[in-house]
């Protein structure tokens, strides 16, 4: 179903999340017939560049960051016609009142601030002063959203100044995975899961996001963030909400952030004795995460691993173990429910069978899997095996459904004027409140992360986190 008419304005619109992410994403959303044949996309840098320019820019990203069988030549083309190109000066005034006549009236306007959060006030503040943005504009800006609370606080009050918060949309790209979505689906759409979704019969829940990147490149930017701002403090506290919210009342924008809001403000404070923090090893042919950052003194944490705890009526005693990492074994998203034993076996002690899992896979294979326990087949009398129920997303719907990328989906929203999956001001503050305080401890005490071998699940201790309690985390597999 093809959204409204919109014009859309890229702000780093030749930047490199421009090129990987959101110029390949609105083409494929255009080649599906999604976005409107009228819609205009106008990128904005501050580089002299005209219309053709651009779109020799953007052909040159979408063959660089597309399969070859995507880009069909004559789709393509009219894509490219779409596009147009203004520079402004996000400090000054320079092309902000040229660019005011390549938008249209009556149709959905969208500025994309794809910048360095430190532009954020000042693109806001002209595209109000020269009369850009209606009343109905929407902004949509990208990580990351400060560096602390006191940073946050300050970047959501440059951007009210300017714009309402339900014009304010802030990215969370994991919030637009499938599979993300659809732990709503699952959890407010079936009866089977909700009575156990409780600290009565789960015993307790693993979040891994594991990479097998290193920093290299990013180096400047990830050695003054580290694990716990650049995947805990967003991705990963994005995941445990959704897991561990109340129904919201209704899908509605505020209702499921409302009840987001309240995990979050339940979470107990993070202590150092249950957080691990590791920094990668040079291998045999990858530099070692200081050589990475060229620092060789540096105290960030390239992997982390932590138990948490939320104080409510729902999870009050159920552990929540989170961890994520760069240089690790396998690229693997994963949330894994594990459910409490049954109270009492009726066959015989060493007849086998495990407690109910639900896995559920982010990436590679977006998709889920129920784990089961069964009679083996066979004569063997009652011996129990534990079998998957399994729903990988790209078996059972194709490729196509499967393939489409967290970005478009979320842009689409954008124009749709739905706010659910983009994150309300306040809860990203009350995200960087919990965190803020172990950050400090960190930085006061000079914490030095362990070093851990590349290509492994990070440090020993990690796996000690959970043997402490008789628990174990679910290997990573690629
Ligand atoms: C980004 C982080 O937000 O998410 C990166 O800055 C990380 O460090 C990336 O690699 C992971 O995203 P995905 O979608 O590849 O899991």
């Amino acid at each position: 179903i093809p959204v409204e008419d919109f014009d859309l304005v890229i702000f780093g619109g030749t930047g490199d999340l421009a090129r990987r992410k959101i110029l390949p994403g609105l083409y494929r959303r255009f080649a599906t017939g999604q976005m409107p044949p009228e819609a205009r996309i106008i990128g904005a840098a501050r580089g002299e560049m005209d219309a053709e320019g651009y779109r020799a820019f953007v052909r040159a990203a979408l063959n660089e960051f597309l399969a070859p069988g995507d880009c069909a030549p004559a789709d393509v083309a009219r894509f490219l016609d779409r596009l147009d190109f203004q520079s402004v000066d996000a400090r000054g005034e320079g092309g902000w009142d040229e660019m005011k006549p390549k938008l249209r009236e009556g149709v959905v306007r969208a500025f994309y601030f794809s910048v360095s959060p430190s532009l954020f006030g000042d693109i806001a503040e002209r595209l109000r002063t020269h009369g850009l943005a209606h009343r109905d504009s929407r902004i949509v800006v990208e990580k990351p959203f400060g560096h602390d609370l006191a940073s946050a606080k300050a970047l959501n009050a440059e951007l009210a100044a300017h714009f309402a918060e339900d014009q304010i949309y802030r990215i969370d790209h994991y919030l637009g995975k499938e599979t993300v979505q659809n732990l709503m689906a699952v959890r407010f759409g079936n009866i089977l899961f909700e009575p156990l979704w409780n600290h009565q019969y789960i015993d307790n829940v693993q979040i891994t996001v594991a990479e097998t990147v290193g920093v290299g490149g990013r180096g400047s930017y990830y050695d003054h963030s580290g694990a716990m701002r650049d995947m805990v403090q967003n991705h990963i506290m994005q995941l445990l909400c959704l897991i561990a919210m109340e129904p919201p009342a209704k899908f509605d924008p505020d209702a499921v952030r409302d009840e987001k809001l309240k995990v979050i403000r339940a979470l107990d404070p993070a202590t150092r004795e249950h957080t691990v923090r590791g920094q990668y090893a040079a291998g045999s042919d990858t530099p070692s995460y200081f050589d990475d950052v060229e620092n060789d003194a540096s105290e960030t944490e390239s992997f982390i691993a932590m138990q948490l705890s939320i104080s409510n009526w729902r999870w009050k005693g159920t552990p929540f173990f989170i961890r994520t990492g760069k240089r690790m074994k396998a690229r693997l998203s994963e949330i894994v429910i594990t459910f409490q034993p049954t109270p009492h076996s009726i066959f015989d002690a060493d007849a086998g069978g495990m407690p109910n899992q639900l896995v559920i896979r982010l990436q590679p294979n977006e998709g889920m899997d129920l784990r089961v326990t069964i009679k083996e087949p066979g004569p063997g009398g009652m011996r129990l095996i534990d079998v998957p129920l399994d729903m990988t997303f790209a078996e059972r719907f194709g490729q196509e459904a499967a393939g489409s990328d967290a970005y478009e989906r979320l842009i689409m929203d954008v124009i749709r004027g739905n706010q659910t999956l983009f994150m309300r001001g306040d809860e990203v503050e009350a995200a960087w409140a919990w965190t803020d305080p172990i950050l400090k401890e960190w930085e006061e005490k000079h914490d030095r992360p362990i070093p851990y071998e590349p290509g492994s699940a990070g440090p020993d201790q990690s796996l000690a986190l959970l043997h402490r309690s008789g628990r174990a985390w679910r290997e990573i597999k690629a």
